[in-house]
């Protein structure tokens, strides 16, 4: 979706305690790689659990595009008729990826080695984000790019007629980049390798290895070497995808934060790709139990318990945790306002990149709020203020990011003052039950005056 409506401010006052059972959407990332690997399979995929949030829906209409059935059969139930490796129709018009570097970085590489042409495009804040980093791979396999100057959107991708398989070392600790490498790498002949320096959510070569892909993994001294061999006849797969980690980070840090909560978040996907915010958080003291643990979907998974936690400290971050919950560092900066002491974020250099520059935008917003925020161009620290001490009463802006506004709006829940933010419309591409549900916990939210 591109922000094309108009922004709707939202404003949290403190709540009372949270208590009862959160049952938040499926995966973001795996949601866009079940339709992706769907439509590059010969035959029906059928997802359950898929996220409804525009992001996803987005990448679905990208795959209709390209000639694959995408049809939605019930809540969080779809069926995708794939037309196999190298079976892309070149799309009749621009794909429009809206707010998610995901869906468009994914779904270039998808496309980058088969002869057709496709123009991509998003919003204004994916239009703003650099492209280079998934061009530059491709272009070793044959494809050519055409964007704006510094590799932004609008793009066009012209695919390789006659590709050849790749070796990359990724250059930046991003999923991304080594998942557009991966599945440009499913049309080329020959092996494809993919190396990594820091391990990053791997959701997309476990799913190919679902589908049935050859592709071997070694932990080496230069890094994660993937190996894939090109041109596999992918099998349908039956998808149920997990929670996210992601959106269960807002229920449970709200729960954290605000006193005498109690809240469970079931069913929560903990690959340890994406769960460093909850080792983060039991470091700082915070009462966060895993219960139940079990394997939905070749994924761990547990439910979660959060209670509120007057007693959390400030920790140093380990640095090389940063891949593991890299979406988590807005919200875990506003539960370090209600830790003592000073929690340290290094290593978040690829934070500047995202939906918004996140260091600049939390820091602008907390330090509004009255918290003490210090940054630099790859750390951010936090001073905490203790429970209940953030002052709030600020009006932040979001900058077209979901994660700045649902971590604004949870600051407001344990803050004195309400905070309100500007928009809370980007919220829908990722959570997009996050009002209802958060307020069926005991959120109190209005919308704001614009
Ligand atoms: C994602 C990878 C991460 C993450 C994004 C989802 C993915 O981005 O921030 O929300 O699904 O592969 P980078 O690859 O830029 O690190």
């Amino acid at each position: 979706m591109s922000a094309h409506g108009d922004p709707i401010p939202m404003t949290a006052r403190r709540a009372g305690p949270l208590s009862g059972t959160a049952e938040v959407p499926g995966d973001k990332s795996i949601s866009h790689r079940a339709l992706i690997l769907g439509a590059l399979s010969v035959g029906e995929t059928r997802i359950t659990g898929l996220l409804e949030g525009q992001d996803v829906l987005d990448t679905g209409r990208a795959m209709r595009a390209f000639g694959a059935e995408v049809s939605h059969l019930g809540p969080g139930e779809w069926v995708v008729h794939g037309v196999g490796v190298g079976g892309f129709a070149e799309p009749g018009d621009v794909i429009d990826c809206g707010n998610s570097g995901t869906g468009v970085r994914l779904i270039m590489g998808a496309m980058a080695t088969s002869p057709i042409t496709a123009t991509f495009t998003g919003d204004a804040s994916l239009r703003g984000r650099p492209m280079g980093r998934v061009t530059d791979p491709l272009a070793l396999f044959g494809a050519a790019a055409y964007g704006r100057a510094g590799g932004r959107l609008p793009m066009t991708i012209v695919g390789a007629a006659d590709p050849v398989p790749v070796r990359y070392a990724v250059p930046v600790p991003s999923a991304q980049v080594k998942s557009a490498v991966l599945l440009a790498g499913l049309n080329a002949p020959g092996e494809t390798v993919v190396i990594e320096r820091e391990a990053t959510r791997d959701h997309t070569e476990r799913m190919l290895a679902g589908f049935g892909a050859a592709l071997w993994v070694e932990d080496t001294d230069e890094g994660r070497v993937i190996t894939l061999t090109g041109q596999p006849e992918l099998r349908p797969q039956t998808i149920a995808v997990p929670r996210d980690p992601s959106s269960a980070a807002f229920p449970v840090c709200a729960a954290l934060i605000t006193e005498g909560s109690d809240v469970l978040v079931p069913g929560i996907g903990l690959n340890p790709t994406r769960a460093g915010l909850f080792d983060t958080l039991r470091e700082m003291g915070a009462d966060l139990t895993y219960e139940n643990p079990r394997e939905e979907g070749g994924e761990p998974v547990a439910d979660l318990r959060a209670r509120f936690s007057p007693a959390m400290k400030g920790i140093e971050v380990p640095p090389e945790r940063a891949p593991s919950m890299i979406d988590e560092y807005p919200i875990l900066s506003v539960v370090a306002c209600f830790a003592e002491g000073v929690t340290m974020m290094r290593g978040v250099r690829e934070l500047r990149v995202k939906e918004s520059d996140r260091i600049a935008a939390m820091a602008e917003g907390l330090i509004a709020c009255g918290a003490r925020v210090e940054t630099g161009e790859d750390w951010m620290a936090v001073t905490g203020m203790g429970p209940g001490g953030l002052p709030g009463g600020a009006r932040c802006a979001t900058h077209l990011d979901h994660r700045i506004a649902m971590s604004f709006l949870c600051a407001g829940m344990a803050a004195q003052n309400p905070v309100t933010v500007d928009d809370c419309t980007p919220i829908a591409t990722s959570f997009p039950v996050f009002e209802p549900l958060m307020e069926g916990l005991g959120a109190v939210f209005a919308r704001a005056e614009a």
